[in-house]
């Protein structure tokens, strides 16, 4: 049977545009190779459509997203968009809002160093020769990114601003499953992070973790306070393998994890609502790092992550798995073969410099 799916793409500000390119050319050779048809639209978000429309969300880009299986995303932002109003801000004023009003409460962060990168990682040849392979699931929807009362006021006539940090049982639950789940398909081993020495949503947070562990007796689940997990990171990342922690921890982690990987440029995420029952789901896919303005027109961005993106697109919404597969054995071939964006290019023997481009036409070729 000929499959057909619908993605609305949206490939924002910065190096976003640059690297979807990349990523849409994969796209186009997996249709043709695995027989499936991906019908997608483009729309506009964060400082395009600001610009374009006066609102980074504009509300035809929702209904596009709403009517198709998944959003592939570029990414949004930068120094041109600072100045504008928090609200219309295209990370505070289109991200945010769209994984809030599609519930995609689970993040997922693969941190992942490909032997032949060990030499762009910072961290010591001896650690990281032991292998990173780790999972991060981030809470997305709750906790101090969304939490009120927020805001700022005058008090005493000076301002103050407050934010606040609040966890519902049931936000704990879903996201725990989702990580037991993703630890049943790995080592079966669930680190958890919090800072229950400290805050209450923690405390809440650590609680519900044990509970849902009764559920999943084959995954030896541990605890870990957020600060000592920094650290361990970088002192023993080849212990770890599948994290899972609240909204602000999980951002602050998964960039240092990304590091470690070698490049921020590598890293796709999955941004997922709630399983289907046909097993598949709603998500957003987008690189874990950002628009990057600095290199933004240069056509150097390293477009893996964006690629990587794609593959986690086809497996988690559109279940095409063979195909997420055939790309990511693409991408490392053409990793292990050499081929070098400038961001992960360590002047090592072997290693053939490309631009976003020349990337792409590698990992096309292996395909
Ligand atoms: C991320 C980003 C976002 C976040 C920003 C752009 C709002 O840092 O996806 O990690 O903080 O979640
Ligand atoms: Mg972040």
């Amino acid at each position: 049977m000929f499959r057909s799916h619908r993605i609305t793409i949206l490939a924002g500000d910065g190096i976003g545009p640059e690297v979807m390119a990349e990523a849409l050319r994969v796209l186009e050779a997996v249709e043709s190779q695995f027989g499936f048809t991906v019908t997608r639209t483009e729309h506009l978000v964060g400082g395009a459509a600001l610009d374009a429309t006066g609102h980074p969300l504009p509300p035809e880009t929702v209904e596009a997203c709403e009517n198709a299986q998944a959003i592939l995303f570029g990414s949004v932002g930068g120094p041109k968009w600072e100045t504008f109003p928090p609200d219309l801000q295209p990370e505070r004023g289109a991200l945010l809002p769209l994984r809030k009003h599609f519930g995609l409460f689970a993040n997922l962060r693969p941190g992942v160093c490909l032997p032949a990168l060990t030499h762009a990682s910072p961290v010591k040849q001896e650690l990281i020769a032991e292998g990173f392979d780790v999972l991060c699931v981030r809470e997305l929807t709750g906790g101090v990114y969304f939490g009120s009362p927020k805001g700022r006021h005058e008090v005493d006539g000076q301002p103050v601003a407050l934010d606040t940090m609040i966890y519902h049982k049931s936000e704990i639950e879903r996201i725990a499953r989702v990580a037991f789940t993703a630890a049943l398909g790995r080592k079966k081993r669930l680190l958890s992070v919090d800072k229950a020495n400290v805050l209450a949503s923690s405390v809440l947070w650590r609680e519900t973790m044990l509970e849902i562990s009764k559920e999943f007796p084959e995954v030896e689940l541990s605890h870990m306070y957020v600060d000592n997990a920094a650290m361990q990171l970088i002192k023993r990342p080849g212990s770890f393998d599948v994290l899972v922690t609240e909204n602000l921890f999980g951002d602050i982690l998964s960039d240092e994890m990304a590091m470690i990987s070698g490049s921020l440029g590598m890293l796709p995420s999955a941004s997922l609502g709630k399983q289907r029952e046909d097993g598949l789901y709603f998500g957003l896919y987008e690189p874990s790092g950002g628009s990057a303005p600095d290199i933004a027109g240069q056509f150097v961005a390293n477009p893996i992550a964006q690629i990587l993106s794609l593959a986690m697109l086809l497996r988690f919404s559109l279940g095409e798995i063979p195909a997420a597969e055939a790309i990511e054995k693409a991408v490392a071939k053409a990793i292990a073969d050499g081929f070098r964006t400038g961001d992960i290019a360590t002047s090592q023997p072997g290693e053939t410099k490309v631009g976003t481009r020349g990337m792409g036409d590698a990992i096309l070729a292996r395909l």
